[in-house]
């Protein structure tokens, strides 16, 4: 069966905005079939917490109103600073009877009221030898939030099916299938930077630090003393790149933000790896802010790792085949997007 016969779209709801992607099959080759983003106005959600529920689901409903008689499912991504994503060992047990077990254990490891969470979880390390244990990753979200997102979604006249954090939207927009390293992928949107591990293509571990793309345009307007449209023009035209002495030094707070929080993430991965397990081998930028240039070098500088772009057209389609129809920009933006469009392909249908 095509794995893309299930009707639903992949849509990335933030703050401030929300992006939409389907994907469609040709000849067993991936392409787009439409994609869009919309702003939302100031105050409809806020730290991923939805604060008018009815601005949220018009606003759905007007960008996807064409598509709804066709693609009547949603696969959405959850605001990463209100979900918890734990890696817990536990004793092996067969598959049917995890969930059961789990239940039990969450409020070890979360802390919020267990009979307010709704949870998932994914089987990383399957028991070996004489110790029989597994290793699991829980996502858990407080059911309030999921169910403003679904009121949400339902009032614009969609179906939710799946959600997940945006970190493993991503990190499936962004490591192919099969990949055995472990890397460390950061998302730098507007408002915020999240740094997930990724292990085998699977998040192991994140963590969100409050740096994003507005708080650079605002420490260049102030310490330049220049507007914001002027400070979006340095950061998107030049960015580190510029050869002023004044914009590095402005920028640097920023940076260290930025390369001290990834950088404490590999070394918490380098504490808590099995034995056996890779280091942390790169990081992949994505996110608007990942375009600001000069970026990936000066965190590569400090980290000691390379540091690059996530090339995202590339692994989602066959680039000999399918000439990008996004500029590369476009594209990092919409990595949460993408990985929801392929969650479709993913789980629906195998
Ligand atoms: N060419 C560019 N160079 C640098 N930054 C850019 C460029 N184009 C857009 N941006 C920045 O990208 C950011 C938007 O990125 P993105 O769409 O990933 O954020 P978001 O998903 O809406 O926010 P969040 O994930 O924080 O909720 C803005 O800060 C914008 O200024
Ligand atoms: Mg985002």
């Amino acid at each position: 069966m095509n794995p893309f016969s299930f009707p639903a779209i992949g849509v990335d709801i933030s703050d401030e905005s929300f992006k939409y992607v389907r994907l469609e099959h040709h000849g067993g080759r991936r392409s787009i079939l439409f994609f869009g983003d919309q702003n939302l106005p100031q105050g409809t959600i806020e730290a991923g917490e939805i604060k008018d529920v009815g601005v949220l689901a018009d606003s759905l409903s007007r960008s996807l109103r064409d598509y709804r008689s066709r693609f009547p499912y949603l696969i959405l991504s959850l605001p990463e600073e209100k979900g918890y994503l734990r890696l817990i060992r536990m004793q092996h047990l067969p598959a049917s009877e995890i969930r059961n077990a789990l239940a039990f254990q969450l409020e070890e490891h979360i802390p919020y009221p267990p009979a307010e969470l709704y949870f998932d979880f994914q089987t990383v390390k399957e028991a070996t030898g004489a110790k029989k244990e597994i290793d699991v990753v829980i996502t858990a979200y407080p059911k309030k939030i999921i169910e403003s997102y679904m009121e949400a979604v339902t009032r614009a006249g969609f179906t939710p099916v799946i959600f997940e954090l945006e970190s493993q939207a991503v990190a499936r927009a962004i490591i192919s299938k099969g990949t055995t390293d472990a890397v460390l992928i950061g998302d730098i949107g507007r408002t915020r930077t999240t740094y997930s591990i990724v292990y085998r293509g699977v998040v192991h571990f994140t963590s969100t630090v409050k740096m994003g793309g507005r708080d650079i345009d605002a420490i260049l307007r102030d310490s330049l003393h220049i507007s914001d449209a002027q400070a979006q023009d340095i950061k998107v035209g030049r960015g580190l790149d510029f050869s002023s002495e004044e914009i590095i030094e402005s920028l640097s707070p920023a940076l260290s933000v930025l390369d001290e929080e990834a950088g404490r993430q590999i070394k918490f991965w380098d504490r808590r790896r099995a034995e056996g397990e890779p280091l942390i081998s790169r990081v992949y930028l994505c996110g608007g802010d990942a375009h600001l240039r000069g970026l990936p070098e000066a965190l590569s500088r400090n980290l000691g790792i390379p540091v690059q772009r996530a090339r995202i057209w590339e692994n989602v389609f066959d680039v000999s085949a399918y000439v990008p129809t996004m500029s590369a920009h476009t594209t990092l933006r919409y990595a949460t997007a993408f990985g929801l469009a392929l969650r479709g392909d993913d789980d629906l249908f195998r």
